[in-house]
């Protein structure tokens, strides 16, 4: 399958270039700068992200241009044009003042391959500290901003630079540059789709697992139910599911879940195992003691299932995309530790089976619609595996646990029936997110749940507060509303909710919860702040 190979210098983009590039139904991979598979024959072009460092910072990442130059067509975006810029013959100098934010292309050459479409004026992102003060020899400027000359370059043959961001929303006509390179220039046929992923994928995991038997811990989230969906296809009843109740899913969602699961035929066994992690938990209050003491009984709880099933040769997992992507990462910082069901007993000898793990978030939900998932399933906000655990402060107990189920049914119920009207860039987000709307006037109508990335409620039970209710005075616990927008959870806002929306789910929480008395809304971003409370 034909391919585009990203490779990663350590922007905070990368990821969304590599989405950008698959929106345009072309498959790629995000390979660590000095990783070129140099005998990969399906590579039909190349693109060289940005990157912390300047091109004379001495850690900064470097690659030998010479395997990849006059091969394939290459675009270098930011750093990676600086980058090859500088080692073809030209100068990168620091800007006199650092070039951030929305620029217009007042000079645009439209007759260039890569601003084929483009209009006069175009708006671009830019995010750089350093500037191409000097071209190399043979090289052209192919688009100037009234401060950056060298906006884009080309070689005159198979290399263009940008230095602004056609990856980012702001870049209005970023996405036309990309399918101008991705398909007018490396010559994509347009061929990776949801339909053609699940052919080729139902077919490989039959030739991969053959008559074995497969277990699968699902959550009731998106990525593990749609590999359980995908491989019950290939395998059917070799397939067998494990979803463990802890007692902190949300209300009624063991019970939801496990009649979704059936609908769509997959085997599942549930396991309600609440009774134990209550016990376990009773009276312990520190965020990662709890968590610990619920991965380990988790592992307990799962592999007393998974050893029943003697015969079973693999473990599938619902890992994805960004989750190894993020492992990868070649800057070495951790940002997100993962929470894969882990320690299996080695005596099971179980090989790991990952099929969605060259698919980003949105394209998990469309391979979820062509398997005819309910669109519940597929649109579900992502959900701690610890559950409502860390979003208890102090210890925990079941009538705790109650108060907060009550409140976030309330609050999840009423997120999915207040509509929005967006357009432009939210309109886009939304879209991008793989949530189906339809476009009218240039405007969608969606819920506030399908905006944002994920929503919740906090008990702040260790705080009480007085409060009056008919005559009498109450002195109980307050609750934060979370909401966040966000694309990859590894950074978010706050989602600006619409005032009346508010009151209203304030009141009807304090009415009906009994045991909360005051709701307080959580405006902190990540960073500083985490999306989870614990
Ligand atoms: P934080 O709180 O780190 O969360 O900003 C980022 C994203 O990860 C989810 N999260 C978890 N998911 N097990 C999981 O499966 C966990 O222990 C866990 N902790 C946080 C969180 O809901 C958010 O989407």
């Amino acid at each position: 399958m034909q391919k585009i190979i990203i490779l990663d210098f350590g922007s905070q983009t990368t990821q969304l270039i590599g989405r950008r590039v698959r929106e345009l139904d072309t498959f790629c991979e995000i390979l660590p700068y000095n990783k070129f598979p140099q005998d990969d024959p399906d590579v039909i072009g190349v693109i060289l992200s940005g990157s912390p460092f300047s091109v004379y910072d001495p850690e900064a990442f470097k690659i030998d241009l010479d395997i990849i130059r006059g091969r394939y067509p290459i675009l270098g975006i930011c750093y990676g044009a600086q980058f090859m810029s500088h080692s073809l013959g030209g100068r990168v100098e620091p800007a006199p003042s650092r070039e951030y934010g929305r620029q217009h292309l007042t000079t645009i050459d439209l007759d260039n391959p890569l601003f084929q479409g483009f209009e006069k004026g175009s708006q671009v992102w830019m995010s750089h500290g350093d500037t191409i003060t000097a071209i190399p020899d043979g090289f052209q400027c192919i688009a100037s901003t009234d401060s950056v000359k060298y906006a884009a370059y080309w070689s005159g043959d198979s290399i263009w630079g940008v230095q602004f961001h056609p990856e980012v929303f702001h870049s209005t006509q970023g996405s036309l540059l990309l399918k101008n390179f991705v398909v007018n220039i490396c010559g994509s046929h347009q061929s990776w789709s949801a339909a053609s992923f699940v052919d080729t994928t139902v077919a490989e995991l039959k030739r991969q697992l053959g008559n074995d038997r497969v277990i699968l811990g699902l959550s009731g989230g998106v990525d593990s139910s749609v590999a359980a969906v995908l491989l019950n296809r290939a395998i059917g009843n070799r397939l067998t599911c494990i979803f463990v109740d802890h007692g902190m899913l949300r209300k009624n969602e063991f019970t939801q879940v496990m009649e979704d699961y059936k609908i769509l035929g997959l085997n599942v066994i549930g396991v309600d195992a609440s009774a134990k992690f209550f016990a376990d938990l009773a009276g312990v209050s520190e965020p990662e003691q709890k968590r610990k003491i619920i991965g380990r009984d988790f592992v307990e709880v799962f592999n007393a299932e998974a050893k029943k099933i003697t015969d079973a040769r693999w473990l599938a997992q619902g890992t994805i995309y960004p989750d190894r992507i993020e492992s990868l990462n070649i800057t070495g910082k951790v940002i997100k530790s993962h929470h894969n069901v882990g320690g299996l007993p080695k005596e099971m000898n179980l090989q790991l089976c990952e099929p969605l793990k060259w698919l980003f978030k949105d394209e998990v939900r469309r391979v979820g619609r062509q398997l005819n998932m309910p669109e519940h399933l597929i649109t579900r906000h992502p959900f701690p595996g610890p559950g409502l655990a860390v979003r208890i402060l102090g210890d925990i107990t079941p009538e705790k646990v109650r108060i907060l189920q009550d409140a976030d049914d309330i609050y999840i119920r009423a997120l999915r029936d207040y509509k929005v009207r967006l357009s432009g860039e939210e309109a886009r987000k939304v879209l991008a997110a793989g949530i189906p709307a339809q476009m009218t006037d240039g405007e969608i109508e969606v819920s506030l749940y399908d905006q944002i990335w994920q929503a919740g409620v906090i008990l702040l039970s260790t705080v009480r507060s007085v409060g009056v209710m008919g005559d009498e005075r109450t002195y109980e616990h307050p609750v934060a509303l979370r909401a966040v927008t966000s694309t990859d959870a590894m950074t978010a806002d706050w989602a600006h909710l619409p005032y009346d929306f508010m009151a209203s789910v304030s009141n009807d929480i304090i009415n009906h919860v009994r045991g909360v008395n005051r709701v307080c809304y959580d405006i902190s971003s990540k960073p500083p702040a985490t999306i989870e409370w614990e």
